[in-house]
């Protein structure tokens, strides 16, 4: 790979590798060799959550590095979420606790609110699997709570995922530490150019997450949180022609422009992948560089809010005061 890593630099000072690695619905040996490879490759910037179920095998992989010399922690920049079910002031220290000691960390890099919906805390082995709202959710405590969790020292820095104009101004506007980043979905045929302006004003940084368009499929997880692909909107950004035209223009792989573009946006990207040729692939953006005209054409692919392809995993989230995803953004 040639080609260096670029930042993005929060109000605070801390910086933020700009390419990470998703890892959304990888699970198990999968995961903790897909970690193994992506630092092997020179990935620093890892995203995951307390939802997806694999912190325990990502602190594995990143304890087996830290132990070996090979890589520093201050090196690392590790991203976690507070789950939906905990949603609540009173939940948070006990949550990042649970994820910092599954990690095997003292503190992670960024810590997000995974989304502005709240479930009621109830243990699916006594509840059938069903999750129940809890339409008490109030992000102003909540974010008083995150804040704590900097004073602590269990996290760097602190945003929100999921979350619509409106409710990153109100948290924004009560808090007394800003939210760093804003993690949202966000990819060519759904570009998200007024919250991008939006944040921008605000000085928060934004990660795109499924920055591919999700173009796999993703395995069943626990049946209330599988999302249904079939029903998700044709996927086709990888084999899109104007981006296969660009692509081969410059020498690269549809999944390298798309990555690139988000990039010069201005924006971070974490790409899903657990095979060591797309880990490296991904990576591999940081040696060619798309012109004015290559941005111009690519931003003629936005659908606007028809492309967004994430909406209520749970069809009952939309039935929540909070439910972000009706605002035009
Ligand atoms: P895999 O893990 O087998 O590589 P997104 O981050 O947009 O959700 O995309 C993730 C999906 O895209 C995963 O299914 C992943 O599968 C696949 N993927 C990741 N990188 C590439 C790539 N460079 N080319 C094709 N598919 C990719």
């Amino acid at each position: 790979m040639t080609g260096k890593m670029e930042y993005l630099t929060f109000f605070n000072g801390h910086k933020m590798p700009i390419l990470g690695l998703g890892t959304a619905h990888a699970l198990g040996d999968d995961i903790e060799k897909a970690i193994d490879a992506a630092l092997e490759i020179g990935y620093r910037h890892i995203d995951t959550a307390q939802r997806y179920n694999n912190e325990a095998q990502i602190g594995r992989a990143l304890k087996k590095w830290l132990d070996s010399g090979k890589i520093k922690r201050e090196d690392l920049f590790i991203v976690t979420k507070l789950p939906l079910t905990g949603n609540r002031a009173e939940c948070v220290e006990k949550h990042l606790k649970q994820s910092l000691h599954d990690l095997q960390l003292d503190y992670v890099d960024l810590y997000l609110i995974h989304h502005p919906v709240g479930f009621q805390d109830l243990d699916p082995k006594d509840n059938g699997e069903e999750m129940l709202l809890d339409m008490n959710t109030d992000h102003v405590s909540l974010w008083k709570a995150m804040e704590d969790q900097v004073d602590a020292g269990r996290a760097r820095s602190i945003g929100l995922s999921n979350f619509n104009a409106r409710q990153v101004k109100r948290v924004w506007r009560s808090a007394r530490i800003k939210p760093a980043n804003l993690q949202v979905e966000l990819h060519v045929y759904f570009q998200q150019s007024e919250l991008r302006a939006f944040c921008r004003a605000l000085d928060i940084t934004i990660c795109g997450y499924i920055p591919l368009g999700a173009p796999g499929v993703r395995p069943p997880g626990r049946a209330a949180i599988t999302v249904d692909a079939s029903k998700m909107p044709k996927r086709d950004q990888m084999t899109n022609p104007v981006v296969s035209q660009i692509a081969q223009k410059h020498g690269k792989t549809n999944a390298q422009v798309l990555l690139r573009y988000i990039i010069q946006l201005g924006v971070a990207a974490i790409p899903k992948s657990t095979n060591p040729d797309r880990l490296r692939q991904n990576f591999d953006v940081f040696d060619f560089e798309l012109s004015a005209e290559d941005m111009d054409t690519l931003e003629q692919l936005d659908k606007g809010p028809a492309g967004r392809q994430v909406r209520a995993f749970i069809p009952e989230m939309a039935n929540h005061p909070e439910y972000p995803f009706n605002a035009h953004y």
